[in-house]
């Protein structure tokens, strides 16, 4: 039997992981074994399936005996770990979350319900390092793979607004936080029908600059603001989260000639669902239902909300995907630019489709090959 390595599994994304297989019961038909970097030899968690006491995820003995690694340890893990274990000749598959690996030659970026063959194919030539993409970049493709494969897209621009989850969970935190000091600090200006707008707005502005507002994590005000800067700077005035657009879609993809994707990523005050403002530059005059027909067609998880404004309001929010497998797009219209110029809207989970679904899958398909 099989035997497989969780590293990292009490972080968010790992939590999230565990979660999605429990429900979908993944946990048979393979050994887990649980490592942990604090805590050797405590009890592995309830999965359903026999798991030894946790391991010591530094052990690179301990790993060498495992098929697959499953790690949601974060870069720092994957850079002092990843490395080593090849180097002692060990030929198991590495699945991944962490950046880390992602653009190396020797690496796929996993994201099967539309780069199955791009996957297989890598597997064939025997790579063995199997890495989530980027979550803007992996939400995009679940709603765009389905049109750019079609041959429909010249280029695409994406303007974020990315939840505080991609931060970190101490971030979701700090959100909240940051709400609650502001409502603490609006007291019953927020609720008393005699206050004036400006009466609220200065109090808030106030709160938002005073030096005792919660910022350690985000370094500034999220709640009642947002933050046009993610990651760090790279070359030509991008950030490194805009960067990862263009070269992650189009190694997913494996696109040749590339696609050009670019475009502003923000932060704003959602939780754990990324959505993108996309303007599309068609290769030709596409009619908005051959779009939507090539969107539907790519995979089952690619849902279009009409560009009306209840469906819109109620259905392409985060409040509505959040915790769903769905990826929604909408406000599909041609804009004024010409007919070849076309608008849409994506809202998707960061923490599923985002990061923890592609790892969950891959280490099926690989169990099951
Ligand atoms: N880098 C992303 C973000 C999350 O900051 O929202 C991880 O892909």
């Amino acid at each position: 039997m099989q035997r497989v390595g969780f590293v990292g599994w009490r972080g968010m994304v790992g939590s999230v992981l565990l979660e999605r297989m429990r429900a979908e019961g993944d946990f048979r038909g393979f050994e887990p074994v649980f490592f942990t970097t604090s805590n050797v030899g405590g009890a592995p968690p309830a999965v359903g399936l026999d798991a030894p006491p946790l391991a010591d995820a530094g052990d690179l003995a301990a790993l060498s005996g495992l098929d697959v690694v499953v790690s949601c340890q974060g870069g720092d893990y994957t850079t002092a770990t990843h490395g080593p274990l090849r180097a002692r000749g060990w030929r198991g598959a590495w699945i991944d979350a962490a950046s880390t690996l992602r653009m190396r030659d020797d690496a796929v970026i996993i994201l099967d319900p539309v780069n199955r063959d791009v996957i297989d194919r890598a597997v064939d030539a025997g790579v063995r390092d199997f890495i989530g993409g980027n979550c803007t970049v992996s939400l995009m493709l679940m709603v765009m793979a389905g049109p750019i494969r079609a041959g429909m897209v010249e280029w695409i621009s994406s303007m974020t607004y990315q939840a505080a989850s991609g931060a970190g969970a101490k971030n979701m935190q700090e959100l909240v936080r940051q709400m609650q000091v502001l409502g603490e600090r609006a007291g019953t200006l927020a609720t008393d029908p005699a206050t004036g707008a400006l009466a609220l707005d200065s109090n808030v502005q106030e709160t938002l600059r005073s030096d005792a507002y919660p910022v350690r994590e985000f370094g500034v005000p999220l709640a009642a603001s947002l933050i046009p800067w993610i990651d760090k700077a790279v070359a030509d005035g991008q950030t490194r989260e805009e960067w990862k657009g263009h070269v992650e879609a189009n190694k997913i993809l494996s696109l040749s000639p590339e696609v050009p994707i670019d475009g502003l990523c923000v932060r704003v005050g959602s939780m754990r669902c990324h959505s993108q403002a996309l303007t599309i530059k068609l290769r030709r005059d596409v009619p908005i239902p051959e779009l939507e027909a090539a969107i539907r067609a790519s995979n089952e998880w690619a849902k279009i909300v009409p560009n009306e404004p209840d469906a819109t309001r109620r259905d392409l929010t985060p409040v509505t995907v959040a915790g769903t497998l769905d990826v929604k797009i909408g406000r599909l219209h041609a804009m004024r630019m010409g007919k070849d110029h076309v608008a849409a809207f994506t809202v998707g989970d960061q923490l599923l489709w985002g990061a923890a679904e592609p790892l969950r899958r891959m280490l099926k398909l690989w169990l099951a090959r």
